[in-house]
């Protein structure tokens, strides 16, 4: 039995495998018409990976970095030196995403005490692997406390299983153990601009769990909100400042002001970082100018124009209303500093 067939029975839908030999990422540009598995062999090919979206979302990028520093330290046969510039270059990847700089730093650290580098790395990564599933199956626990049955939910972007270890992440989780709980749920789930993670990734696992669920269009949330169908929103984050302050993929401020005018709950789950004191310290990533002007391989706008793409904002603390942790559910005044 492998590493990852011991989770067989919570049926996770398994968006990073690690193999020993290479990193297997469920290709989440092919999806949801195609459901296919890169096999990657060394940790440039996992830093590409991440970096063109194949894996995305804040826990999924973070265990495909682990497992891509596993491959770098197998394949040098525990070269400190080439791993830890291999955990550069991964950092570099993403840089809003919490969760992603805090495991290099964790593997490295266990690295730098060992006397069977390969060996540790793998079982660290591992070990972050099984954590992971741990935190998707408590925040669903937790958030699970925070909804009725019959509620209608929003959520943006992806932040369920495709971004995590592939229990649920930090929004499908929730409605799994709604559901466990007798709870019915539906979800509106935003298209997500322009990398479509909404229609295209959260709409497919919904479906595989059998969710009622609805998509709209990023501007229809205003819309939705003023006509009374939206009772509650859930999104994920990617990382979480000390005061409560949320970066989560673009858009998801305007939906907090908009869900503060309509007096609707706005819950987050990610991971927190407490040396992040506010949402101002954190790195928001700006990408690639062609992923907007392209769309399904087709230019979109004219030639010669200027584009401005930040792939995050921040969602001030104020509009919070609740955030989910593995720990617990955690209301304002926010103070994760420690
Ligand atoms: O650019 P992406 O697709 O990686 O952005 C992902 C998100 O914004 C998710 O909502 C986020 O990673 C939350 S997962 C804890």
């Amino acid at each position: 039995m492998s590493f990852h067939d011991k989770f067989d029975d919570l049926k996770l839908l398994k968006p990073v495998i690690f193999t020993g030999k290479e990193v297997l990422l469920l290709d989440q540009t092919k999806l949801p018409e195609t459901e296919k598995y890169l096999k990657l062999k060394n940790c440039g090919e996992v830093a590409k990976a991440i970096k063109t979206m194949k894996v995305r979302g804040g826990g999924a990028i973070m265990l495909a970095a682990v497992y891509g520093l596993a491959l770098s330290a197998i394949n040098s046969k525990g070269n400190l030196k080439i791993l830890k510039k291999d955990a550069e270059i991964l950092k570099n990847t993403r840089p809003t995403a919490a969760a992603l700089s805090q495991a290099i730093d964790f593997i490295l650290r266990i690295a730098e005490k060992s006397s069977n580098v390969a060996e540790d790395v793998q079982q660290a990564a591992n070990w972050l692997f099984k954590k992971t599933v741990e935190m998707e199956i408590k925040v669903g626990e937790n958030g699970s406390k925070l909804f009725e049955g019959g509620d209608k939910v929003l959520t943006h972007c992806n932040a369920g299983a495709l971004a995590a270890a592939g229990y649920g992440g930090v929004t499908l989780s929730v409605f799994r153990k709604c559901r466990e709980k007798g709870k019915k749920i539906k979800v509106f789930v935003t298209e997500t601009r322009p990398y479509l993670q909404g229609a295209r990734l959260t709409l497919w696992e919904l479906k595989k769990f059998g969710f009622d669920a609805v998509l709209i269009t990023d501007n229809a949330v205003g819309y939705c909100m003023q006509k009374g169908m939206i009772d509650k929103v859930l999104v994920g984050a990617d990382r979480i400042a000390a005061n409560g302050d949320v970066a989560n993929k673009v858009g998801t401020y305007l939906i907090a002001l908009a869900a503060k005018k309509h007096k609707i709950p706005f819950y987050v789950s990610g991971t927190i970082d407490p040396k992040t004191k506010t949402g101002d310290e954190i790195k928001i990533e700006i990408r690639s100018p062609e992923e907007v002007l392209i769309f399904n391989g087709k230019r979109i706008a004219p030639k010669n124009i200027e584009v401005f793409y930040p792939a995050f904002d921040i969602t001030p603390h104020e509009y919070v209303t609740a955030i989910i942790t593995k720990d617990g559910v955690f209301k304002p005044p926010y103070n994760f500093g420690g």
